[in-house]
């Protein structure tokens, strides 16, 4: 997608075929910088410490991590080490399992000599297929939009409500839950975001504003708690979210307070739906409550906020009183039955064990 008229992909290769480059998440939205990553512990550290972000990309940068990770060891040893390296980066999104097992497995039968060139192959091939999957997740979700617009007097605009950032900065390219906004929008539908701010680190207020923005998207941001009223008003039509794992049974993980929007949604009789490539979805899980290991992170992103002074400097405030103890779930698991529909690239499936197998019969008990 666009920044000011130039278009942009998350990750790429620099000019030396071997530096992956990529935008640093933590200094939107007041700064474009782009950060070099040059070694396996470049890119562990740039996804725990969320310079790139969201399950696809974190999926597509920890394969180029394998490929770095080679340029220093090629031998098994080696592999074994730049995937476990790469694995404990973080807990929740399951892309990441899903991009170091694909690139394992297709390094291993290798002679060492050849990895290094095929890993960097490869992991180029991940960004692309993720960039047609999530394509073809838009056109899906398209579809929905147009039938929820089709029941509204003509002309209307469709409210869309996201939370956190299922953009195209959590993904190589088009986002999940965005893929099918920007595509209604470039058709000239009247669409208008609520976008939830997405307490503690705000990807909602600082990254899906952004982009949103950047594209010409009608959007408007919300503090978290402001999404029950707005569905209890009529004003929203229909929920999309992303997720970061799905169990084979249609229960999602996804930032947290994605639950309570579903729970809203339902008492409204708003339709939820959960946007996901299928490397998201965890064939191995069936009960996501009980089986996805949600991360927990640092009180420092509860207890402090980063903004940008009237001065133009960006500072670290404390807002929270001194002393008092700070819970930070990553994410929460919204089950299954609260889910409308789950739009992928192959369709979209009902949130339920037989409509996801259908859909993908070829990963079903994998
Ligand atoms: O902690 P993050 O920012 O990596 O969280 C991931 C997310 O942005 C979301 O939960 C998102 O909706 C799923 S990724 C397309």
């Amino acid at each position: 997608m666009k920044i000011d008229g130039k278009p942009y992909r998350t990750i790429w290769l620099g000019k030396d075929g071997t530096t992956v480059e990529v935008i640093d998440q933590t200094r939107l939205p007041f700064e474009l910088v782009v950060k070099p990553l040059k070694s396996l512990e470049d890119v562990a550290v740039c996804i725990e410490d969320m310079t790139v972000r969201g399950a696809p990309l974190i999926g597509a940068t920890a394969a180029y991590g394998m490929a770095l990770g080679m340029a220093g060891d090629t031998s098994d040893k080696g592999l074994a080490t730049a995937y476990e390296r790469l694995m404990r980066t973080r807990p929740t999104a399951v892309n990441l399992r899903w991009a170091l097992d694909e690139m394992r497995g297709f390094l291993a039968p290798l002679a060492p000599g050849e990895r290094r060139a095929a890993a960097y192959k490869r992991a180029a091939e991940i960004c692309d297929e993720d960039v047609e999957i999530n394509a073809a997740i838009g056109r899906n979700g398209l579809a929905i939009i147009e039938a929820i617009a089709a029941k509204k007097p003509a002309g209307s605009t469709i409210n869309i409500l996201t939370h956190c950032n299922a953009g195209w900065l959590a993904t190589v390219d088009w986002g999940t839950a965005t893929a099918p906004i920007y595509m209604a929008h470039d058709k000239g539908m009247k669409i208008h975001v609520w976008v939830d701010e997405t307490r503690p680190r705000n990807q909602g207020a600082s990254l899906t504003a952004f982009e949103l923005g950047h594209h010409g998207v009608p959007h408007t941001v919300i503090p978290d708690n402001t999404g029950g009223h707005v569905m209890q008003h009529g004003m929203v039509d229909m929920v999309i979210v992303g997720t970061d794992r799905t169990t084979r049974t249609g229960d999602v993980a996804n930032k947290i307070g994605t639950y309570l929007k579903a729970l809203a949604a339902k008492d409204n009789g708003v339709p939820f739906y959960v946007a996901l490539p299928s490397p998201t979805i965890d064939f191995k899980l069936e009960d996501g409550v009980r089986d996805i290991p949600i991360e927990q992170r640092s009180p420092e992103e509860v207890t402090h906020m980063t903004g940008r002074l009237a001065s133009g400097a960006i500072a670290t405030v404390e807002i929270v009183a001194s002393g008092s103890p700070v819970a930070n779930y990553g994410f929460d698991v919204t089950p299954a039955r609260l889910v409308t529909g789950l739009i992928t690239e192959k369709g979209v499936a009902a949130a339920n064990e037989a409509s996801i197998a259908k859909l993908f019969p070829e990963r079903s008990g994998s």
